[in-house]
């Protein structure tokens, strides 16, 4: 009898302290030999959390993406600023691989993402393959097959006698497959020109994806540092990744 209610009072304490974690945090065991496989399921895991958010753990909504800064970036003699960037996409992801040293906090994440829609304002001033482009307006491009690499290195910190991880650094790179875009406004609208400038980008769309991506792995790292900061900064390092 006694046994029993120790083992309820045992389980009921326990119990009790895995409630302190949301559902949408996968523990993964420091010393798991299968760590890299763990991981990789606990960012599957996340991903239906953050197609709408979960304010109570300050997870920003993903679908779609809002990027409101804006970014600059001169390359080639062309200078484009894309501002009001919106999303869709980005929670389709696929894992496929993760590269982790825990002694470092470094993890090296590979995820394909099949289709990217993007929608924003752009400024353009310069040449975009040789042809002189100036204006401003609204660019909406569909981007297929994009493989990412996202290198995070994190910190441990101290907060109240406890452990907490921090990313400080998180480095993007997306390699586009396809796609095409689409501009509009520019030259005040002359649908000839408009016509003529919207063939020759999406005749060269990998020239012109090699000058906007830039700007917008910017925005995304930003925006995915702010969330993966989100996620480790309410729970110490050690409910993170108990031993
Ligand atoms: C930003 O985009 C949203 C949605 O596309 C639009 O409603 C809003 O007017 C835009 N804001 C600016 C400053 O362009
Ligand atoms: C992007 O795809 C959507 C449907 O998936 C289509 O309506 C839109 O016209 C496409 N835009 C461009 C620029 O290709």
């Amino acid at each position: 009898m006694l046994r029993r209610v120790f083992v309820a009072l045992l389980v009921g304490y326990f119990g009790c302290f895995c409630d302190d974690l949301p559902s949408f945090i996968h523990v993964c065991h420091k010393e798991d030999p299968q760590l890299e496989q763990c991981l990789m399921a606990s960012v599957e895991d996340i991903r239906p959390f953050l197609v709408e958010g979960v304010p109570e753990y300050n997870l920003p909504q993903m679908e779609p993406l809002i990027l409101k800064d804006l970014f600059s970036e001169e390359a080639s003699g062309m200078k484009i600023t894309v501002s009001n960037v919106s999303a869709w996409g980005c929670t389709d992801f696929f894992v496929r691989n993760i590269e982790v040293n825990m002694d470092t906090h470094e993890f090296t994440l590979y995820i394909d993402l099949p289709k990217l829609r993007i929608e924003a304002h752009y400024h353009v001033d310069g040449k975009i393959v040789l042809v002189p482009v100036k204006g401003d307006g609204n660019l909406e491009a569909n981007i297929t097959d994009a493989h990412a690499k996202a290198q995070l290195k994190g910190d441990l910190y101290e907060k109240g006698g406890d452990q907490y991880l921090k990313y400080n650094t998180f480095d993007l790179h997306v390699d586009v497959g396809g796609g095409s875009v689409r501009l509009e406004n520019l030259f005040n609208g002359d649908k000839v020109l408009l016509g003529m400038i919207n063939d020759v980008v999406n005749k060269n769309f990998d020239a012109f994806v090699k000058e906007l991506m830039p700007v917008i792995e910017k925005g995304l790292a930003c925006k995915f540092k702010e969330t993966a900061n989100a996620i480790v900064e309410t729970f110490t390092y050690s409910q993170l990744f108990p031993h």
